[in-house]
């Protein structure tokens, strides 16, 4: 057995190929998740989007379908290879690059970024998410849009968790997996967010926070609603000052 801290469990193909065999239950969940993107972006076929940590290319995949022009990064070679396939079987036109978005940034080149689903927080490091928002600002247009999920910390205080450390928000992610013959424990910090920390991280980046919206994808349909403190996840939709 080795104990280690990870880089990123992204990296490491045993732990992404347990996040792929969730995939057909993610990828029917994308269908109404893409509904209510394109409702609360409010941008159109044609437009520009950049799918920051895209994972396997879900949200992606779907946007194009639909006639935007999408780009999807992410850090894991083998998700990208994945995203590749499944655009190609299904004739999308896609662009999917790997990069680490905590490095990656081009000059207002688009109408909006997603941050979909434990992209911030993942490497439970602040500076990284600040480093991907302020990033995300760059790439992005004058007046454009970002649509960025957050779990919510404030859930763990209702349900009790005393494993939360509530000094740094965090909670540790923990895995066995077995690499070669090797059985490694694995565990990983998770940087939660309470909706106010989340705010004023986007500010501090220079967004305007037009709306924020409790879990939406909690159920089959999703809708805009405010958070609720027990809700597992929230999102902000800001938007890079026209001026
Ligand atoms: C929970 S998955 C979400 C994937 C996708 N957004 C979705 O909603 O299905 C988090 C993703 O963020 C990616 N990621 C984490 N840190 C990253 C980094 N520094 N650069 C690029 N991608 C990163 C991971 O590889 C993983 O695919």
């Amino acid at each position: 057995m080795i104990i280690g801290k990870l880089p990123s469990p992204w990296m490491i193909d045993q732990f992404v190929a347990t996040y792929l065999s969730k995939r057909d239950e993610l990828i029917k969940r994308s269908t109404p998740e893409v509904d209510f993107i394109e409702n609360v972006l409010k941008l159109g076929p044609g437009r520009k989007i950049l799918d920051l940590g895209c994972g396997e290319g879900r949200h992606s995949i779907e946007l194009a379908r639909r006639g935007y022009i999408v780009k999807g990064i992410d850090i894991s070679p083998t998700l990208i290879d994945a995203a590749r396939d499944r655009a190609a079987r299904l004739g999308v036109p896609v662009e999917f690059e790997v990069a680490d978005i905590r490095e990656y940034a081009v000059d207002e080149e688009y109408d909006a970024i997603l941050l979909m689903f434990v992209v911030l927080g993942d490497s439970g490091n602040e500076d990284d998410d600040f480093k991907i928002l302020r990033n995300s600002f760059k790439s992005l247009r004058k007046g454009g849009k970002i649509l960025a999920s957050f779990l919510n910390a404030s859930r763990q205080l209702v349900r009790g968790n005393q494993k939360f450390n509530i000094e740094t928000s965090t909670i540790t992610w923990s895995a066995d997996i077995d690499i070669g013959k090797i059985k490694h424990h694995l565990t990983q910090p998770v940087r939660l967010y309470f909706p106010s920390e989340a705010r004023m991280l986007m500010k501090c980046c220079g967004f305007e926070v037009l709306s924020l919206f409790g879990d939406p994808f909690s159920s089959d349909k999703p809708v805009e609603r405010s958070i609720k403190p027990d809700d597992l996840e929230f999102l902000i939709l800001g938007q890079k000052p026209e001026e």
